[in-house]
């Protein structure tokens, strides 16, 4: 199995989000990772379904649409209809996760979750047959550019042994870079959401997000041989 990159436009230039995603798409990127901040779940406020439709026509890959934000429920149906083929939400956001997780699917997406660094693996235990995708965070959300926190990397063991052979994917969010991936890709990581060690500062070409995308590859994918 090979390893997805999935860069975070948080980290992009939003002025010219189309531009970004063709350039991230172009330099061979898996998916494309839209994190949904409100002030509210997380200390940042970012972009709504509104934004999500207008860039939806510049992904040709997979849109994969990361909730930080309480409660979703009511806009579900509005990220569903801007066109979101994965939809993640936090545990602590909703009181019926399995009735949000049912809900999405319903509407089309895909179904994730998330876990806060702080959250244990066993909310997700009686869920499981609703989930597409597990985001293990590892950072606390809200902001791109900080650093990894490998208390995280058992958490990714742990889950890969409670989803045993569901076709569930695991995600790593946060800290993400060519000496991080290794790590998560050997503990069992799906695909890596990758935004300051994807874009820099943004609005740069496509041969810099290539180079950037190949280097977590590459590392990832190495570690991926030495699983058990
Ligand atoms: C964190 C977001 C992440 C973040 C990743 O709240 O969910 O997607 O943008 O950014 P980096 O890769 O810079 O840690
Ligand atoms: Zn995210």
């Amino acid at each position: 199995m090979s390893i997805k990159i999935s860069p975070s436009i948080l980290s992009a230039d939003f002025a010219q989000l189309g531009r970004e995603i063709r350039a991230i798409e172009s330099a061979g990127c898996d998916w494309v990772h839209v994190d949904v901040m409100d002030n509210h779940f997380v200390p940042n406020l970012t972009i709504g379904p509104g934004v999500c439709k207008w860039i939806r026509p510049h992904i040709k890959t997979v849109m994969d649409v990361h909730l930080m934000m309480a409660p979703a429920d009511g806009l579900l149906s509005a990220f569903a209809k801007a066109g979101a083929d994965y939809i993640s939400v936090h545990p602590e956001a909703h009181p019926h996760l399995d009735r949000t997780l049912q809900v999405i699917r319903e509407l089309g997406p895909k179904a994730g979750v998330a876990l806060n660094p702080s959250t244990p693996i066993n909310v997700l235990e009686h869920v499981l047959d609703r989930l597409d995708l597990i985001i293990v965070m590892s950072v606390n959300p809200g902001f791109g550019g900080q650093s990894f926190l490998p208390s995280q990397i058992q958490k990714i063991r742990d889950l890969k042994t409670m989803i045993g052979k569901r076709d569930i994917l695991i995600e790593v969010d946060g800290g993400i870079n060519p000496k991080t991936a290794p790590l998560v890709a050997a503990a069992g990581a799906d695909v890596l959401v990758a935004g300051s060690a994807v874009f820099g500062k943004g609005a740069q070409d496509e041969s810099i997000y290539a180079a950037n995308i190949k280097a977590i590859r590459d590392a990832a994918n190495a570690a991926v041989k030495t699983r058990a």
